[in-house]
């Protein structure tokens, strides 16, 4: 049985994974410093981890974290593009001291793999796709630099170290107990929440912008497949993690008004600083490197994510 270290476990992605883990009997430790992780996110497993409030920035604890471990997700990050624009100082500690931190901390625990939270912002506002691996990056926002840099750090650490390290370059990921409460949040929790209530949602842009959005299931599975897959076949490299499929967030909007009864108005406000038009993946090198399919597709993703924030309380929507 390996034991795993998931950094960011109290956040959206991290407590998830944390989920996924367990049911299969496996050994989770966990980190986080709620920077915009949520205690309830871990409150029906707080008795099956160990737990340890660390930030990323705090050396000593994160080196007596990675003790022991075989296997690391790097899932600790200030996710945010907006929230970089904004502060991007922060930001860059985080994302980029924060993941060279653990690095360090995981080479000298002779930790045997890390599998990193990569973004697709790395390819930035180029017109082609599918976006594939082998295309060049081109980030626009602080976030996707830093998230970027994390990626090379990977790779580096891999080359020059041995460890064994993954990027998975996530695209939009959605999915119950993401939380929709700050306005930093993902855009299908805001939507979700919103429409639920009663309220409009709120598009930046003419809403003809397309997302390859993530049902988080499938974020589960390819991190799991991609920490148990050969080193020859996954080690050192970089894979999108997503569906292979887009819509825009008019259509969304559309579908979301038959499964929440939302009979309102949508609000246009002005594009925001930072944000891409188009994203697609290629996921091609991640079915050949570990067999990863998406076995949720959007819709049904959708009605799943809708259906527990209905359970939840129209404004905290954290409790698992
Ligand atoms: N959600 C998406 O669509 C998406 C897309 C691409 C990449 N990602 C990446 O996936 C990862 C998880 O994202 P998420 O959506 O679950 O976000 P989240 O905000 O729910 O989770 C991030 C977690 O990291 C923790 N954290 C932040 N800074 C920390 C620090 N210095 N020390 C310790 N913990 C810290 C937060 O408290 C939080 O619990 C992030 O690395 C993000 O960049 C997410």
């Amino acid at each position: 049985m390996a034991r795993y270290l998931i950094t960011g476990i109290a956040g959206f992605i991290g407590s998830s994974l944390a989920h996924g883990l367990l049911t299969r009997g496996d050994s989770v430790r966990g980190i986080d410093n709620f920077a915009t992780g949520k205690r309830e996110n871990l409150s029906d497993i707080a008795k099956q981890i160990d737990f340890r409030e660390v930030d990323l920035l705090d050396e000593a604890a994160l080196s007596d974290a990675c003790r022991d471990v075989d296997i690391i997700f790097h899932e600790a990050a200030i996710p945010s593009v907006p929230k970089s624009v904004v502060d991007p100082v922060t930001s860059h500690r985080a994302n980029i001291n924060g993941t060279l931190n653990l690095l360090v901390a995981a080479r000298d625990a002779k930790v045997k793999r890390v599998v990193y939270a990569a973004s697709s912002s790395a390819y930035g506002e180029t017109p082609v796709l599918p976006k594939h691996e082998g295309m060049p990056s081109d980030p626009i926002s602080p976030y996707a630099v830093q998230k970027l840099c994390g990626e090379q750090y990977m790779k580096s650490f891999y080359r020059v170290y041995g460890l064994e390290t993954v990027s998975l370059r996530y695209f939009n990921v959605f999915g119950p107990h993401q939380d929709p409460t700050s306005q930093y949040s993902g855009v299908l929790a805001k939507f979700c929440s919103a429409m639920l209530r009663g309220d409009s949602p709120t598009i930046y842009g003419d809403g003809e912008q397309s997302r390859d959005f993530t049902y988080i299931d499938n974020v589960v599975a390819g991190n799991i497949l991609a920490a148990t897959a050969p080193a020859s076949q996954v080690a050192g490299k970089c894979m999108n993690l997503a569906t292979g499929k887009r819509i825009t967030l008019n259509q969304i909007v559309e579908i979301l008004r038959d499964l929440t009864g939302y009979k309102g108005e949508v609000t246009y406000a002005p594009e925001r600083t930072g944000d891409i038009k188009h994203s697609l993946a290629d996921i091609s090198l991640a079915q050949k490197a570990m067999n990863y399919t998406p076995h949720v597709n959007f819709e049904d993703g959708l009605k799943k994510t809708v259906a527990w924030y209905r359970t939840v309380s129209s404004t905290v929507a954290t409790a698992r």
